[in-house]
């Protein structure tokens, strides 16, 4: 808890100081400076099949393949090269990323995350112009995670594992770029079937998202809403009201962008509520507690807002509302400074090349409590480079 109480004076601190504003353009040479020399370490240290996970007392640990952040890394050194255009980035990126091959072949047992592995490794190598040839691939991805999809409860289902019938979570929002962008229209269906449903059924009166929840895979009904990483059931656990953000505005994108202007208006109503209520209860600093609803003083979660920054920076883009627009990138803007200050960002070799302190994973699991995360880097480099080409 320390480190909150600090977190929280040193904000005001720097608050109060009437130093002048650093541009975007300086926070972004700046920031994917460090990446670009963290990144190197980090690479070092890591065998030909494993990816970074974060760092505990001062150890790094990986992971495999298999594991649902593995897109994360290729994915941050893909962003690192389009920014800094550094050669040996643009290898360290197909290099990391070709190390998910295996994903792709037929035996591979899939998992609902396929979205995350696939579309923020190759899918960025892609969206970058850093390799053409990758939709093809991603279309045998979208086969794999179309497989998950049942008609009965209009969703992709989630978890294998636990007491549950047919859990969805609301993070599996994030996966459906992987259909709308890269799948047939009929998996496109899918995606913004599994949108729909998540709207009619995860979302509560104020626009705060349950974790899980459980549907009959008999006759689609409810069983039960609930948590798994939240403070308990009825809270607003921080990095899942950033994936109902991230993946709405991701929805209205893609269903304007492959021809259904209605559903990407339906994204985008849900996108500004859930947004109207994250700026009403984000903090000065706009750094969300790990659960808004965890009693102070609370661990904040870093990536919770690398995640809504990177959003809020589209969002902004797709809202026709000014004033709303405004408030969206105000928010963003003033998320990546805080997470691009000494609070949050490591020093040159520090924290063993990974770039981001402070991040909660798993806090009533107790595992990834306060720690550098993998994806909280990914999502803050996204959002500085988004932030950069508006
Ligand atoms: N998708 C897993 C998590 O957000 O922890």
């Amino acid at each position: 808890m320390k480190h909150s109480i600090i977190i929280a004076v040193s904000s005001l601190l720097l608050l109060s100081c009437s130093v002048p504003r650093e541009s975007m353009k300086s926070l972004g040479d700046r920031v994917f400076t460090l990446a670009d020399s963290q990144f190197k370490i980090l690479d070092s240290k890591l065998d030909a099949d494993r990816f970074p996970r974060t760092v505990e007392n001062g150890r790094l640990l990986d992971a495999p393949i298999s594991w649902w952040c593995s897109g994360f890394f290729p994915g941050s050194l893909a962003y690192t090269y389009a920014y800094t255009q550094d050669p040996e980035m643009l290898q360290l990126a197909v290099k990391n990323t070709q190390k998910l091959d295996s994903l792709f072949c037929g035996r591979y047992k899939t998992s609902h995350d396929v979205g995350f592995m696939t579309v923020c490794s190759y899918g960025k190598l892609y969206e970058l112009g850093i390799c053409d040839t990758i939709p093809a691939m991603l279309g045998l991805a979208a086969d794999k995670l179309a497989s998950r999809f049942s008609p009965v409860t209009g969703t992709t289902r989630s978890w294998d594992f636990g007491k549950w019938k047919w859990p969805v979570i609301i993070d599996n929002m994030m996966n459906l770029e992987l259909l709308m962008e890269y799948g047939t229209p009929e998996q496109q269906k899918m995606a913004m079937s599994h949108a729909d449903r998540t709207i009619e059924n995860h979302f509560r009166g104020d626009f705060t998202t349950w974790h899980v929840v459980d549907y009959s895979r008999k006759d689609g009904s409810v069983r039960r809403k609930q948590t798994h990483q939240g403070l308990n059931d009825d809270s607003a656990w921080a990095r899942g009201q950033a994936w109902a953000l991230y993946g709405y505005t991701m929805m209205s994108r893609e269903a304007s962008k492959k021809g259904y202007p209605e559903a990407a208006e339906r994204y985008l109503s849900q996108a500004r509520s859930v947004a109207l209520m994250l700026l009403d209860r984000l903090p000065s600093d706009g750094i969300p507690a790990w659960d808004f609803d965890a009693p102070e003083p609370a661990l904040r979660d870093a990536s919770a807002a690398a995640v809504m920054a990177s959003a809020f920076v589209e969002l902004s883009g797709l809202l026709p509302e000014r004033g709303l627009s405004r408030r969206c990138l105000k928010m963003a803007r003033t998320q990546i400074s805080t997470l691009a200050s000494s609070l949050y960002l490591a020093e040159p070799g520090e924290i063993g090349g990974f770039l981001l302190k402070h991040s909660v994973g798993n806090m009533p699991g107790g595992g990834e409590v306060d720690v550098p995360l993998t994806y909280a880097d990914y999502y803050f480099l996204e959002a500085v480079y988004r932030y950069n080409r508006i």
